[in-house]
């Protein structure tokens, strides 16, 4: 791969890398990889979850582990190649245990996912989780619409950006849904929605 949007990629890249201190330092001491994240920096849709879990911190992909293969196949289940999407998190590092980021952890990983963001400028972002929920609705002016993930989850909210309009779809994490087969279902029918985008 080559290209403008490229570079700026791995320049991004570079500077999580040597990030220190922190998680940067537990990533380290553990031989793990910053987690950056993969797919088309042409993306009309954009995903965004929360923080590696071990699978990915080894391997250096997002959402490869049994949270991942839901994604998976709930991108198969509205005919969306995986390849054609871009799938990141707030956090590039894996937290210890995988406990949830702290508040200073998502200030120092968010600047590097809004350049991620700037780069691609998609048409939708789909936020994985309440703590991507959160950010994203917050970074774009809409706090004011906030609600619980309970009540949020399927909806598509309306943002102005830079580039132009772009809708803001939370679904509930996929983690959340690995022992909950009913949270399955809501996911399966809340997919749906990024169909018509
Ligand atoms: N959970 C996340 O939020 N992100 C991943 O990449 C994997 C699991």
């Amino acid at each position: 791969m080559s290209g403008e949007k490229y570079e700026k990629m791995k320049q991004i890249r570079d500077e999580v890398v040597a990030l220190q201190g922190g998680l940067a330092d537990y990533r380290r001491e553990n031989n793990y990889h910053a987690v950056l994240g993969e797919g088309s920096h042409d993306a009309k849709i954009m995903f965004i979850g929360e923080a590696p879990g071990q699978n990915e911190a080894k391997t250096g992909r997002p959402f490869c582990g049994a949270a991942g293969k839901l994604l998976d196949q709930l991108l198969e289940g509205i005919g969306v190649p995986r390849d054609s999407v871009y799938i990141t998190n707030i956090v590039k590092d894996r937290p210890p245990g995988n406990r949830d980021p702290l508040p200073s952890e998502i200030e120092l990983y968010a600047p590097f996912l809004d350049r991620q963001i700037e780069i691609i400028q998609p048409k939708c972002i789909s936020t994985l989780g309440r703590f991507s929920m959160e950010y994203i609705m917050r970074k774009f002016g809409l706090s004011f619409e906030l609600e619980p993930i309970s009540r949020a989850h399927g909806k598509s909210y309306e943002a102005e950006t830079s580039w132009g309009p772009m809708k803001i779809v939370p679904q509930y994490h996929p983690a959340a849904a690995i022992y909950n087969q009913s949270l399955v279902e809501t996911l399966k029918k809340d997919f749906q929605i990024l169909k018509t985008i």
